[in-house]
C-alpha cells in the first residue's frame, strides 16, 4: 500500500470511529446490583459513550433521563417495577436506584433504557425475609485486581459459579500509573500517571468496567463492597498520605475525589453519601436465619500508622518495642464503627456471622530488618489493641460461628483465630479465610518463611491467583481457594487448590 493510500485509510477509519462514537451506546460500563435486602436491592449503571474521555465525564455533558425496569423473568417479560431516574454530570451520569416492594428471597432481572438504547439485562436477588429459614447461600469473594498484570479470568469463573452474592474486599482498582519498566504487563492503564483527581479516578473505574469478565460478574449477582488502600493511594490511613510531607488538607481533597468516584461506580445505597464528607460504607445485612454479614471499613477511620520511619508512612515490619503498636487509644475501625460492630455481635441471632473486610486479621509473627521480633504496621498487627477488642467482643457476645473474610495479602490464608495468640493451645474462637489476588503480584517468599512461627496460620499459598468460593448451609461452611491457570492467559482455566470446612459450633477450619 502506498503512503497516500495508507493516509486515506487512516482518514476513513477515523471518520468511521467518530461517527460510531456519536452513535455509541451509553451503556459501555454494563450494569450492577448490590446491597440486597428483603424487599429490594440497588441497581446501578453509568452512562458513558466514551468511557475514558479525558475529563472523566464519559463523553456526556447534559443530564439524561434513564428508565429502569425490574422483571421476574430474564426476558423482561413480566415487569413488576419501573421508574425513571436522572443521570447528570455532577454524578458522572451514574444512576443508583433503590428498588423496593419486591418479594423476598428470589431472583429478579433488570435493565435500563436511555437515548434510545437498552442496557444489558442484569440479575439481582432479594435477601430472604428476616429470620426466615434459609438452607443455602453461595458466595464468591475477590480482592486485588491490577489491570496491567493480568486478565480478569477470575471474574469470569466467579460468574460461571452462579453465586447468590459476590464480595469485593478491596483493591477493586489500583490507582497506579503505568508500570513503565515492566515488560510482562498484558495491557495498559488509561493514563501513564497515577490517579489524583476526580477525573482520574472516574476514568480508572470506567476503564475497569469496560472489561467483559467484570461486566459479566456484576450482571450475574448482587455484590457487597468495601475498599482497601488502592481505591485511593497505597498504604494511606484516614487523612494521611503514605508520604509524610503531604499536608492532610491536601490529601483529604484527593481522598474525597477517590471516594466520590468509588460511590459513583458501585451499587451502593444513598445512605452511604447521606452524611458527607463521611462515606459510610460499613454495613450489616441479614440473609434469613442463616447468616448475618458485617461489612467493615478498615481505611477511613483508622489511626495514623504506627512507628513511622522518617517521612514514610508506608507499611513496614516494626520491632515489638515500638510502644504505639500496643496503644489502646489507637483504632483500625474508629470508635463509632467499633461500637456499631460490637452491638451487632451482641444482637445477632444468625446461625453464621460473616465479617467481610479488607485485611488479614490473624497476627503474623515476623522479623524486622534487624532480625528482631516485629509486627507489620499496615494491617491488623499495626492495630493490635483493636484486634484484641474485636476478638474479645466475638468471644464475650458468644457470636455463633464467626468467620472473617479478607484480601490485601496477595496470597491465600486459612487461619484459626485464637482467644490468646501468645498461647498456641488456647481456644479457637473463630475462623478466617483470605483469598489470593485476582491478578496483583503475589506476596513474597519471606512470608512463607514466617509460617513455622505462626501455627495458627493453617494454610498459606502465594503461588496462585484467583478467588474464594463459599458454600454455606446451616450445618457447614465449605470454602474453596480457587486458582486460575495463568493470570496472563485471557482464556485461563480454574481449579480448586485447597478446600476447608467449618462445622457449626466448632470454630476453626478442617481440611475438606
Ligand atoms: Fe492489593
Amino acid at each position: 500500500m502506498s503512503a497516500g493510500a495508507a493516509a486515506g485509510a487512516a482518514l476513513v477509519s477515523s471518520a468511521v470511529s467518530s461517527r460510531s462514537k456519536a452513535a455509541a451506546s451509553p451503556f459501555t460500563l454494563g450494569v450492577a446490583s448490590g446491597s440486597p435486602w428483603p424487599d429490594g436491592f440497588v441497581i446501578w449503571t453509568r452512562l458513558a459513550p466514551d468511557p475514558v474521555a479525558m475529563d472523566g465525564q464519559g463523553g456526556l455533558i447534559d443530564a439524561v433521563d434513564v428508565v429502569w425496569e425490574v422483571s421476574t423473568d430474564e426476558v423482561m417479560g413480566a415487569i413488576v417495577a419501573r421508574g425513571q431516574a436522572r443521570a447528570d454530570a455532577a454524578s458522572a451520569h451514574a444512576v443508583h436506584v433503590e428498588v423496593a416492594g419486591l418479594r423476598p428471597g428470589r431472583p429478579y432481572w433488570y435493565r435500563f433504557t436511555a437515548q434510545g438504547e437498552q442496557s444489558p439485562v442484569g440479575r439481582a436477588r432479594t435477601a430472604p425475609a428476616r429470620g426466615a429459614p434459609l438452607s443455602h447461600l453461595r458466595l464468591a469473594i475477590a480482592s486485588c485486581a491490577h489491570w496491567e498484570t493480568g486478565w480478569f479470568s477470575a471474574y469470569r469463573h466467579m460468574a460461571a459459579e452462579d453465586p447468590d452474592l459476590v464480595f469485593f474486599l478491596g483493591d477493586y482498582i489500583y490507582e497506579y500509573g503505568y508500570a513503565a519498566s515492566r515488560t510482562d504487563v498484558v495491557r495498559r492503564f488509561d493514563r501513564p500517571e497515577e490517579c489524583r483527581t476526580l477525573a482520574d479516578y472516574r476514568r480508572r473505574y470506567a476503564l475497569y468496567r469496560t472489561d467483559p469478565d467484570l461486566q459479566s460478574l456484576h450482571a450475574t449477582a448482587p455484590c457487597l463492597v468495601t475498599w482497601d488502600d488502592h481505591e485511593v493511594q497505597n498504604d494511606y490511613s484516614a487523612d494521611y498520605s503514605q508520604i509524610g510531607t503531604i499536608p492532610t488538607a491536601e490529601f483529604r481533597t484527593r481522598r474525597l475525589a477517590a471516594y466520590k468516584a468509588f460511590y459513583e461506580h458501585m451499587p451502593l445505597r444513598r445512605s452511604v453519601v447521606a452524611n458527607l464528607p463521611e462515606f459510610r460504607i460499613y454495613s450489616r445485612l441479614d440473609f434469613g436465619d442463616l447468616a448475618q454479614i458485617s461489612v467493615l471499613d478498615g481505611r477511613q477511620y483508622r489511626s495514623i500508622q504506627p512507628c513511622a520511619v522518617g517521612n514514610s508512612r508506608r507499611g513496614h515490619v516494626a520491632p515489638l518495642t515500638c510502644t504505639e503498636l500496643h496503644d489502646p487509644a489507637r483504632s483500625m475501625l474508629g470508635q463509632a464503627q467499633e461500637r456499631w460492630l460490637y452491638e451487632g455481635f451482641r444482637a445477632s441471632r444468625a446461625r453464621w456471622n460473616l465479617i467481610a473486610q479488607d485485611l488479614l486479621v490473624a497476627p503474623m509473627a515476623q522479623a524486622d530488618s534487624s532480625g528482631r521480633p516485629g509486627a507489620f504496621t499496615e494491617g491488623w498487627s499495626g492495630y493490635e489493641m483493636n484486634r484484641t477488642r474485636m476478638l474479645n467482643a466475638v468471644a464475650s457476645s458468644r457470636l455463633r460461628n464467626p468467620v472473617f473474610f479478607g484480601g490485601d495479602m496477595h496470597a491465600s490464608f486459612t487461619t484459626d483465630l485464637k482467644a490468646n495468640f501468645d498461647k498456641p493451645d488456647s481456644r479457637t474462637i473463630g475462623t478466617e479465610f483470605i483469598g489470593a489476588a485476582v491478578t496483583s503480584d503475589p506476596a513474597g517468599d519471606s512470608l512463607a518463611a514466617a509460617m513455622p512461627a505462626n501455627p495458627h496460620i493453617r494454610y498459606f499459598d502465594n503461588r496462585h491467583h484467583g478467588y474464594m468460593s463459599v458454600n454455606l448451609t446451616p450445618g457447614r461452611m465449605e470454602t474453596r481457594h480457587r486458582a486460575v491457570s495463568d493470570r496472563r492467559d485471557p482464556q485461563a482455566t480454574v481449579s480448586t487448590v485447597k478446600a476447608f470446612a467449618v462445622e457449626t459450633g466448632r470454630p476453626g477450619a478442617q481440611e475438606a
